[in-house]
């Protein structure tokens, strides 16, 4: 008997307020034409005023609980991943903890920017994996919106704020590559490549939170290179190749990145979860939106092998095989 860590449930939020393209087109010199022709982007959603990441990450819990059928006493941790924390700290977990009336158990963040998600899951499946815990919410919530230079228009058009949830639990298995759960991991990261993609302020420099800076043809070579190699090093992990993927649920970022790693592991695009029109890059909630609005849709199967990947600032990168 093998214990292995398996979605139980899955949930999203996101802000009520939807920003087109053309909105960026009366203050910029771009255009719907070339958003969408360049990145696959028309709309995002950008949180209200006084909306908090923790805000949005709360009710993404709560629709993650209500799909799985259980409580927040159920629940022995959470694991947020965020790089637009609500306060330097606490911690946006502990957060979402208290608004959840959660008073045992554990929370905190994990910050690997658009990977960060895929990090937080490695992270909640190791814990599950030791022992250390049997149900592990793990959240990915983002207000890109209040690190964005609204005068860039290489940057600003592309991010969008959401969060979504899942709740990871343990179950038995009989250790090989048909079982339900998280089959195999694979981080990465590789710091020399942290100019390609930050922000220029923070506590320890310039005591501002600052705005978003990005090399992105640059990034977008990489992009494309490494999600295609941690994803097959991911499925070598878990026994399985190329042909056996049922899904690709992909970080959105760029619709040329994620069709270019799609037709590098031979996976036609009506098997990858595309949120990226309607949402823009929401950073390390994209993963999560895209589970809970491809289950929403009714688009994962009992027995689907499921890929998600992501890579983003740092650089970090990296890929979960799961079954679902
Ligand atoms: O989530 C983290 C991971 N993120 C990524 O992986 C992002 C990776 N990079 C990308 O997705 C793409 O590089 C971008 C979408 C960011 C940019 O697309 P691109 O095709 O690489 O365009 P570019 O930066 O090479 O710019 C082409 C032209 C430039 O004009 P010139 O120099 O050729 O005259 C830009 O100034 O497009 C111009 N441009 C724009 N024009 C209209 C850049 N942004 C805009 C804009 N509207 N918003």
């Amino acid at each position: 008997m093998t214990i292995r860590a398996a979605v139980q449930g899955v949930g999203h939020y996101l802000p009520e307020r939807v920003v087109e393209n053309e909105e960026f087109s009366k203050t910029l010199d771009t255009s719907d034409e070339w958003i969408r022709s360049r990145t696959g982007i028309s709309r995002r959603h950008f949180a209200a005023d006084g909306q908090t990441t923790s805000d949005l990450a709360t009710r993404a819990a709560k629709a993650a609980l209500t799909d799985a059928g259980i409580s927040v006493e159920d629940i022995d941790a959470i694991i947020l991943a965020t790089s637009t924390s609500d306060l330097t700290f606490p911690s946006t977990a502990t957060i979402v903890q208290s608004n959840l009336g959660m008073k045992h158990g554990f929370a905190y963040d994990v910050q690997a920017v658009c990977a960060g998600f895929v990090f937080a899951l490695a992270n909640a499946n190791a814990m599950i994996l030791s022992g250390q815990a049997k149900r592990i919410l793990v959240i990915g919530a983002e207000t890109f919106s209040r690190i964005l230079d609204f005068t860039d228009r290489a940057t600003c058009v592309l991010f969008g704020d959401g969060a979504g949830a899942v709740v990871l639990e343990a179950v038995t298995g009989g250790g090989t590559s048909d079982d339900k759960g998280i089959l195999s991991v694979d981080l990465h990261s590789d710091g020399t490549h942290r100019d390609l993609l930050y922000v220029d302020g923070g506590v320890s420099t310039t005591g501002t939170a600052g705005v978003l800076k990005m090399q992105g043809p640059e990034l977008f070579k990489h992009a494309v290179t490494k999600l295609a190699e941690t994803a097959r090093a991911s499925l070598a992990l878990a026994g399985l190749n190329d042909d056996d993927l049922d899904w690709i649920v992909p970080h959105q970022a760029n619709v040329r990145i994620i069709a270019g790693t799609a037709k590098k592991l031979g996976v036609p695009m009506d098997r990858v979860i595309l949120t990226l029109a309607d949402q823009g890059n929401t950073s390390a909630a994209s993963i999560p939106l895209a589970l809970s609005i491809g289950k929403s849709e009714g688009k994962f199967k009992p027995g689907d092998l499921l890929l998600l990947e992501a890579i983003g600032g740092g650089l970090a990168w990296g890929s979960v095989v799961l079954r679902w």
